[in-house]
């Protein structure tokens, strides 16, 4: 049995007072759920704080996005190894937003993959469709392309110590849900393309879902056999909404 896993993502979003509320407030609520793992993805200057408030729960602190380089002259970046001290275990990799709006390509993402993976983070792996890409019949050919930029850069065995994440771009901050069979569909798929080069890092991945997740449709989507939990945004900004995702997960 794969274990659930709810990952906030909080985007740009946040300042001292709102984070230390929400996380307070996450931090006692996730005491009593310890069948579901819980992570937060927070922005990059609100990690050490973050990573304070959080103390020695059993909640994750992830970031958003990582360098592909370590150290040197790359102005504005941050590196695996910074993440690591700070105290993250998670990092996001290759999110929509950072494909569509700053022009991250499938090459850029599996660098990252790699620099996160080489300190010892867990990297969160985005994928997912645009609604022309899905209109048009191409969503398994475009998460086929995500992934295997990925496979072929750090082959499969480098997915036994990954998450994925499975977020169409038309159901993120839409309020449009993918359907739980239109999801499963797709983390099926991606499940059975991983299973093509090896069956055990298949059973063992965790696919999450992500697109307007949220406390009142959690229990649906997670209940799906090939989804593992959600990567969530709005929702996450929520301590109760957050919680009550948490709690689904914790129900399966
Ligand atoms: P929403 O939950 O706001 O749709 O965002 C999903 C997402 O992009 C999480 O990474």
């Amino acid at each position: 049995m794969r274990r659930i896993l709810v990952a906030g993502n909080w985007k740009l979003n946040g300042n001292k007072a709102s984070i230390q509320q929400l996380v307070n407030s996450i931090v006692t609520g996730a005491n009593e759920l310890t069948k579901v793992s819980i992570a937060v993805c927070a922005p990059y200057v609100y990690l050490p704080l973050t990573a304070e408030l959080l103390g020695s729960s059993a909640v994750a602190l992830g970031a958003q996005d990582v360098s592909e380089q370590d150290s040197g002259a790359f102005t504005g970046e941050v590196s695996a190894p910074m993440l690591l001290e700070i105290g993250c275990k998670y990092v996001i990799v290759g999110h929509s937003e950072r494909r569509a709006l700053f022009g991250e390509k499938d090459g850029d993402t599996a660098r990252k993959f790699a620099a996160a993976r080489k300190q010892g983070l867990i990297p969160i792996l985005c994928l997912g469709e645009s609604l022309a890409e899905r209109e048009a019949g191409q969503t398994e050919t475009v998460v086929a392309r995500q992934l295997d930029a990925v496979l072929e850069l750090e082959g499969v065995q480098a997915l036994s110590d990954a998450v994925i994440a499975y977020e169409p771009v038309w159901a993120i901050g839409t309020g449009k849900t993918a359907t739980p069979e239109q999801a499963q569909a797709v983390h099926a798929f991606i499940r059975e393309r991983i299973a093509a080069q090896d069956e055990a890092v298949a059973k063992k991945i965790q696919i999450l879902y992500g697109g307007s997740v949220k406390g009142s449709n959690a229990a649906e989507l997670f209940a799906m056999q090939d989804i593992d939990g959600g990567l969530i945004g709005g929702a996450s900004l929520d301590a109760q909404d957050f919680l009550k995702i948490c709690q689904a997960g914790q129900n399966q």
